[in-house]
């Protein structure tokens, strides 16, 4: 049985190398090492100078499995906070254990305890080779469509997707 705990000082590599991971799946690319742009907002997040929350799961031998985080935002359309979530991975051995939704699972009690009315999360792109996967996660985990998101690059020399 995994646990799910709060983020903290230490578990910021693993954050930053996760998400490195996170990101490589989704491209179906190769993992890069996380940069420190990455490891200064994990660093910023568990100290609780950015609105939101990182979770990490712990294998029941002491191994960090997962990892979700989530920004609290507020919205007119919402009226009130809600909750915006950035990043979810698991480890491949640690897949298929319900590490996945342990980590939602503690992600929507941090969001409800945070007086959010909502979680949301935005997938992949239809051709990433994991969108059908974590489709059907959410799916299972409760969540349902609300339309594709989108957006633009606004400073062409910072453009995320070339990092
Ligand atoms: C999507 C992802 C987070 C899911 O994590 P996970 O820990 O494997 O998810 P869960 O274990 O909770 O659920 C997966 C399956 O295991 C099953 N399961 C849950 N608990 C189980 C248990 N105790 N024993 C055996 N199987 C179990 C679930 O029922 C589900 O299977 P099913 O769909 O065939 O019914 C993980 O695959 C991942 O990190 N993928 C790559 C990155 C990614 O896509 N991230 C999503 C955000 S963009």
């Amino acid at each position: 049985m995994h646990t799910v705990r709060p983020a903290g000082a230490t578990d910021v590599p693993f954050l930053a190398r996760g998400v490195a991971e996170l990101i490589a799946e989704i491209r179906g690319a190769a993992a890069e090492p996380a940069d420190d742009g990455a490891l200064a907002v994990a660093q910023d997040l568990v100290a609780g100078r950015l609105d939101g929350a990182a979770l990490v799961a712990w294998s029941p031998d002491g191994r960090r499995h997962g990892l979700i985080t989530a920004n609290r935002l507020r919205s007119i359309r919402t009226r009130g906070p809600y909750a915006l979530i950035q990043e979810l991975w698991v480890a491949p051995e640690g897949r298929a254990l319900g590490v996945g939704a342990a980590l939602i699972s503690a992600l929507c009690n941090w969001a409800r305890s945070a007086g959010c009315a909502m979680v949301e999360v935005g997938l992949p792109l239809p051709q990433s080779p994991v969108h059908a996967n974590t489709y059907h996660r959410y799916t299972q985990w409760g969540f349902t469509a609300n339309g594709p998101r989108m957006r633009k690059i606004v400073r062409t020399n910072d453009d995320p997707d070339r990092r």
